[in-house]
């Protein structure tokens, strides 16, 4: 082992990252196919008989409890590569339950009640329970299957949907914008009868890779990434191959440690038009960020300058960066203000970042980051997913070794973390629980 940190060790539970700050970025890390995105393509392999079969998909821990819940409900999933990148889905179920203990563990499980519903007549979906990040509830998506004629209970901390015949397609008015409802309700709208149109729609470009899929399987959906999207119900789907597009925020992300450590990344899939408001907070600090056929560059010689982010949907700054960038504009000079509108508790990570010597007030949702000369190492523990990475962020700069804690949390969204990132100079290694 290149560093030792016994001291800190014995206090980790889990798996553990050990970091030791200081080293500049260089080289190139690919990007892995988009979570977002594979999560629900997968569940909407529930819509056909036939198979689907899905290329790019990401090797974490998420599709992997994706991969549990469809084969609990008696879906077929094969590993076509045999390494898990592509998988094919496919046949009939058995049951239509979705359990307890795989929703709680990943709020996308409820992404499988639209495909039950349209396809199968009936659903039983555990409701996911808390949250890290906010309350989370799910009411507009149970709305959107009302409204195309789905009945809805709540029966012992499940959801139980039925509907006596084909769903019928409706107006589905959305009072703000939710990206699950959004997919929820245009997987359902694909095989029911008559048109849905959905109002205030979300407009990530997963829903857009998810809609070109549908499309593929003989959806006939129009408007997806736009706020207005119509959906001519068919009888049945068939199978298709699709090629999930590549992960946004994985990419902005690598694009912040390329920032954070000065150095200089080549991002091979990225995909700078995903990632506007992102790179506009980018060049605004100070970084070069340019994309060249499929490989964004982000590169980082100067002084950065503070800034001001507004989370927002998509196309506005993406809630899923707002912990990284506040990693990285704790060490920017000058006073920079993070708020967030999306969630209303994503501020997990600000007392973890004080731990390493960051200086952040949060009032309600505004956080005020005044950038510190440097950062030390300390232990640390994640709390979400975006967060585990802000950590790191902090720890490949920090003085000395950073322990991060609870990378379980880290796993289940990023692919090899410390393989990229050794990969590109980072001093990170993975310490695994039964090797304490
Ligand atoms: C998805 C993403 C997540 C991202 C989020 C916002 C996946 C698997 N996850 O989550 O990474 O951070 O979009 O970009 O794709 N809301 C309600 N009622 C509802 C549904 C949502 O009030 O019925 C609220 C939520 O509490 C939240 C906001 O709407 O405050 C946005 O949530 P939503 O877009 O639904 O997020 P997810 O689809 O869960």
């Amino acid at each position: 082992m290149w560093c030792d940190g016994a001291a800190n060790v014995k206090l980790f539970m889990g798996d553990h990252f050990i970091i030791r700050g200081g080293y500049p970025l260089r080289g190139e890390i690919v990007i892995g196919g988009a979570k977002n995105s594979a999560l629900k393509l997968l569940a909407a392999g529930l819509l056909t008989s036939e198979q689907l079969v899905l290329s790019n998909v990401p090797r974490i821990d998420d599709i992997t409890t994706m991969i549990a819940l469809l084969r609990y409900l008696g879906f077929n999933v094969a590993d076509v590569s045999g390494d898990g990148s592509v998988l094919s889905v496919g046949g009939e179920i058995t049951n239509t339950e979705a359990p307890y203990d795989i929703v709680s563990k990943m709020r996308a499980s409820v992404l499988v009640l639209g495909p039950l519903l349209a396809r199968y007549h009936k659903a039983r979906v555990s409701l996911p329970g808390g949250c890290a990040i906010g309350t989370r509830p799910i009411t507009l998506h149970l709305k959107g299957l009302e409204a195309l004629g789905g009945n809805i209970t709540l029966e012992n901390g499940y959801i139980c949907a039925s509907t006596t015949r084909r769903l019928k397609g409706g107006n589905v008015v959305f009072p703000l914008v939710s990206v699950g409802a959004t997919e929820n309700v245009m997987m359902a709208a694909t095989l029911a009868e008559g048109r849905t149109t959905i109002v205030n729609a979300a407009c990530e470009p997963e829903i857009v890779d998810l809609a070109n899929c549908l499309n593929k399987m003989g959806a006939k959906i129009s408007g997806a990434g736009e706020k207005i999207i119509i959906i001519d119900g068919v009888e049945a789907l068939h199978g298709t191959h699709h090629q999930i597009m590549s992960d946004r925020i994985e990419c902005g992300t690598y694009a912040c440690a390329a920032a954070i450590t000065r150095g200089d990344l080549r991002l091979i899939n990225g995909n700078i038009d995903h990632l506007g408001a992102v790179v506009r907070t980018l060049r605004e600090c100070g970084i070069d960020v340019s994309q060249t056929d499929n490989v964004m560059h982000v590169q980082c010689q100067k002084t950065l300058r503070s800034t001001k982010i507004v989370t927002e949907p998509y196309p506005g700054f993406p809630t899923d960066m707002q912990a990284q960038f506040m990693a990285l504009l704790s060490v920017v000079e000058g006073t920079s203000e993070i708020t967030e509108t999306v969630f209303e508790n994503r501020f997990m990570h600000v007392p973890e970042l004080i731990r390493l010597g960051a200086h952040i007030d949060v009032q309600g949702s505004l956080a005020t980051v005044h950038g510190v000369r440097h950062l030390t190492g300390a232990p640390v523990r994640a709390t979400d997913l975006r967060a585990s990475f802000s950590l790191i962020l902090a720890g490949l700069v920090a003085r000395g070794e950073t322990v991060l804690d609870n990378v379980y949390h880290l796993d289940r969204g990023y692919e090899a973390v410390e393989r990229k990132l050794s990969a590109c100079g980072a001093k990170i290694e993975r310490v695994q629980k039964n090797k304490i």
